[in-house]
């Protein structure tokens, strides 16, 4: 039996976050020596919002760095950038003709955008679309993602279905993989942690910052438990170690930040220093070779397309 395929991508937008490594990245570190193994810097996802080029080149240099320190071995898993391998825009624009307007105005990132008043640009209408894409062209089986992403894995089955309706069996329909325990993890005012609230605890931040993140957890002023504090605790440590923690410095938040504080840090210190081994070079070479296989794969599945829907060359 051939492996089966695991994909996921991260956008280039900012700093990563540890929502971002409980939610995407470590879910993808503990299964992809399993699979066909496929991780991406959405980059042209991240045009939906980054406008200063030589913020997006850093950023995607940044994303793969983060990759690699958190211990994705370029060897057992192809790493790419999506712009490097066209097909994923031309499969969107495919799968952009076979649904409608209607069904994409669903989409909760573009509701939410248009809910705050604000104009989405067509790319953040479209942007589910590309995602299926990225996700189709290599028949993947399996995408670790966080809560969130849910809706945009069912899109992407439905523009499998809708394709494979109209011009017969041609994708796999993929499943998200979302882990319970942290399918939302709650940032330092409560919400749900994001890059556009400014509540997060930083995945590669210096000590300093991390430090202050934890130490702005809001906390309210009554209880023994702080209730912030403990629900990003859960991730580093199982409930009957945090039960004899909480039980033994009730009452004192500021203890049990500290206690937090270093539990994050034993995570992050090792990630942090191999991160600073690598260099922009580095990556370079992995993305040129990720290209390369990420692109043959693709290819192949575009020739199948192409023919399917009557475009030849
Ligand atoms: P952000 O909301 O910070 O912009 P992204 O939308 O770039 O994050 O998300 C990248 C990946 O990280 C997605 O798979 C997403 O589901 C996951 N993720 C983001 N924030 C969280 C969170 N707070 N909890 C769990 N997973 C998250
Ligand atoms: N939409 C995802 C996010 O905001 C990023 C993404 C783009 C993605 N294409 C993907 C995730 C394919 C998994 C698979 O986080």
């Amino acid at each position: 039996m051939s492996q089966k395929t695991l994909l996921t991508g991260l956008q280039p937008s900012g700093q990563l976050h540890i929502g971002n490594y409980f939610g995407a990245l470590k879910p993808f570190v503990d299964l992809y020596a399993d699979y066909e193994s496929y991780l991406m810097v959405v980059d042209y996802h991240a045009l939906t919002t980054v406008r200063d080029p030589e913020v997006l080149r850093q950023n995607t240099i940044d994303v793969v760095k983060d990759y690699l320190a958190a211990g994705v071995d370029p060897e057992n898993a192809i790493i790419f950038k999506q712009s490097d391998v066209q097909e994923h825009t031309e499969l969107a624009w495919i799968f952009e003709c076979l649904v409608t307007v209607p069904f994409l105005m669903q989409a909760h990132a573009y509701k939410d955008k248009v809910a705050k008043g604000l104009e989405a640009n067509a790319g953040l209408f479209n942007y589910p679309m590309l995602m299926a894409a990225d996700i189709l062209l290599y028949d993947t089986d399996v995408v670790p993602v966080g809560n969130d992403q849910r809706q945009h894995i069912e899109y992407a089955r439905e523009a499998a279905t809708k394709f494979n309706n109209t011009y017969g069996d041609t994708f796999t329909m993929p499943e998200e993989r979302i882990l319970d325990a942290v399918g939302v993890v709650l940032g330092t005012d409560g919400q749900k942690m994001s890059k556009s609230y400014k509540n997060t605890i930083p995945l590669f931040g210096s000590y300093d910052e991390v430090e202050k993140a934890v130490m702005s957890i809001v906390t309210d002023s009554e209880g023994d438990i702080p209730q912030n504090v403990y629900d990003i605790h859960r991730l580093f440590r199982s409930e009957s170690e945090l039960a004899e923690m909480y039980e033994e410095h009730k009452g004192k938040y500021a203890d049990l930040k500290k206690l937090l504080l270093a539990d994050i840090e034993t995570v992050i210190q090792p990630m942090r220093e191999k991160r600073a081994s690598i260099s922009d070079d580095d990556v370079r070479n992995i993305l040129e070779k990720g290209k390369e296989c990420a692109k043959a794969r693709a290819s192949k599945k575009m020739e199948e397309v192409r023919e399917k829907i009557g475009i030849f060359s």
